[in-house]
């Protein structure tokens, strides 16, 4: 990275900036990795200049070609970034101008690098929650399709972190689904917002350039120009907006990292994780800790604190565009990153995750978990469900008096606490007649999972 002076706008002044301010106010360093979108936003803006009669189409040619030719030299990693230049704009202009000479510096005619950042940060986003919601679907898919295989499986459900009531294993994956299609939907609504384009609000009052904003968004895809200049320039909600659905997310994403690595311990044994999402220790040789969900459990945090900077970065600002704008991006960026690789790394390891399905349905007969459907019994042979209640909260207090589950006390020992129970209680007492009696939409019966298993699919393959 180079160091001069900047003749972007040196104009007015007498000396150099300070050589320290100049790289405590530049923002190239992490700005550049918008420079696709600040390419493709300048390509869009001299056609725009073109057809209204600001550049000659021997202009607005040279430009599309000079722009090319930067784009294909910061890919070959051979474009020469300058802190001078402050920023991914300037550097992209004087790159520009070198190449096609006095021309390039008619590119920014009618614009601001106020109203250009706000609309690369918008096409960047865009481009980002794409690949995001890609992976948040590919990790759908693979719960889906395993909801489908555990249909059947049994496992303890849990309330207050103590076994409630049976459940199928397929009913839980579906459940972290749920979750997952509101923050699909969540994200795609959040690219509504972003989808409007700020370019022409310049610095802050628009321009007198005789300039067609509604062309300039066609080009670049966007569903509309912005309303309001001095709101373009300045509102940063849509960046806040996308940090609050990530963090939602986020937070989605380490419940299901707590229950695995819950799960995937020696106390538990309720599923294994692959060996290569997994590390070990350089100690103990028997470990093999969960990691990924580990690690995805904790950067949440971080995307939080993401969400709250932008907040407080906003927060009192003046309109309209302010230098302290810049420092939205750290956070956007680190934001997409941490939630695109936990996605990822998610969807990469949810299609081989196995169930340990003997221990799942040992866990599930230990703890009571039928007692609500003996309550429910004996509420079906005429008694208030307060008094089946306590008939079966003394059924419990002697099973763990006598070490018995439920279901392997006989009719007698039962019969102690309900004349009203006779022999097709054993029905009801199993994990299977239990699960299955839970018959109806959003309930675990094996044939509601895969009935909605279904119908999860249809909605992901409609997108
Ligand atoms: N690097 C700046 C940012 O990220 C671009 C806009 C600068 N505008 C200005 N008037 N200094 O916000």
């Amino acid at each position: 990275m180079s160091d001069s002076t900047n003749s972007s706008w040196g104009g007015r002044f007498s000396e150099p900036t300070d050589a320290f301010v100049a790289r405590y106010t530049a923002s190239v360093t992490f700005d550049q990795r918008m420079y696709r979108q600040d390419i493709q936003g300048s390509i869009a803006h001299a056609r725009m200049l073109c057809k209204v009669g600001v550049l000659t189409e021997q202009e607005r040619d040279d430009i599309l070609r000079g722009l090319e030719e930067v784009r294909i030299e910061i890919e070959r990693g051979e474009f020469e970034w300058s802190v001078a230049l402050e920023d991914v704009h300037m550097n992209i202009e004087a790159a520009l101008t070198k190449k096609i000479g006095i021309t390039g510096k008619k590119l920014h005619t009618g614009r601001s690098r106020n109203d250009q950042v706000a609309t690369d940060i918008r096409l960047y986003l865009r481009d980002e929650i794409d690949v995001i919601n890609a992976e948040l679907t590919r990790l759908q898919q693979g719960l889906v399709e395993l909801a489908e295989k555990e249909a059947d499986t049994i496992m303890p459900g849990f309330t207050h972190l103590q076994t409630a009531q049976p459940v199928t294993f397929g009913h839980h994956l579906l459940a972290w689904n749920a979750m997952l299609t509101r923050d699909f939907d969540r994200l795609q609504d959040c690219r509504k917002r972003i989808n409007q384009m700020p370019l022409g609000a310049a610095a802050l009052a628009g321009t007198t350039y005789p300039i067609d904003r509604h062309y300039t968004a066609e080009l670049l895809g966007f569903d509309a120009p912005t309303e309001n200049s001095l709101d373009s320039v300045s509102d940063r909600d849509f960046a806040i907006e996308f940090t609050s659905a990530a963090s939602l997310i986020m937070m989605h994403m380490s419940r299901f990292s707590e229950e695995l690595v819950l799960w995937a311990s020696a106390q538990f044994q309720f599923v294994d994780l692959p060996d290569r999402f997994c590390t070990g220790s350089s100690i103990m040789p028997q470990k093999k800790n969960p990691d990924v969900p580990e690690l995805v459990r904790g950067k949440t945090g971080r995307v939080y604190g993401h969400m709250i900077s932008l907040l407080t970065l906003m927060k009192s600002q003046p309109l309209a565009y302010n230098k302290d704008n810049q420092e939205d991006k750290e956070p956007l960026f680190d934001t997409v990153d941490t939630l695109r690789d936990s996605l990822r790394a998610f969807a990469d390891m949810v299609p081989h995750l196995q169930a340990k399905k003997e221990f799942m349905y040992e866990a599930a007969k230990r703890g009571f978990s039928t007692a609500t459907d003996l309550a429910d019994y004996v509420v079906r042979k005429g008694i208030p469900f307060r008094d089946a209640h306590e008939i079966v909260g003394k059924a419990v207090a002697y099973g763990v008096q006598t070490g018995k589950d439920l279901s392997e006390m006989t009719l007698e020992e039962l019969q102690q606490f309900s004349s009203e129970i006779s022999a097709d209680v054993f029905d009801v007492l199993t994990l299977e007649g239990s699960v299955a009696a839970r018959d109806h939409i959003g309930g675990t019966a094996p044939n509601q999972v895969r009935a909605a298993a279904a119908r999860a699919k249809a909605l992901i393959d409609a997108r």
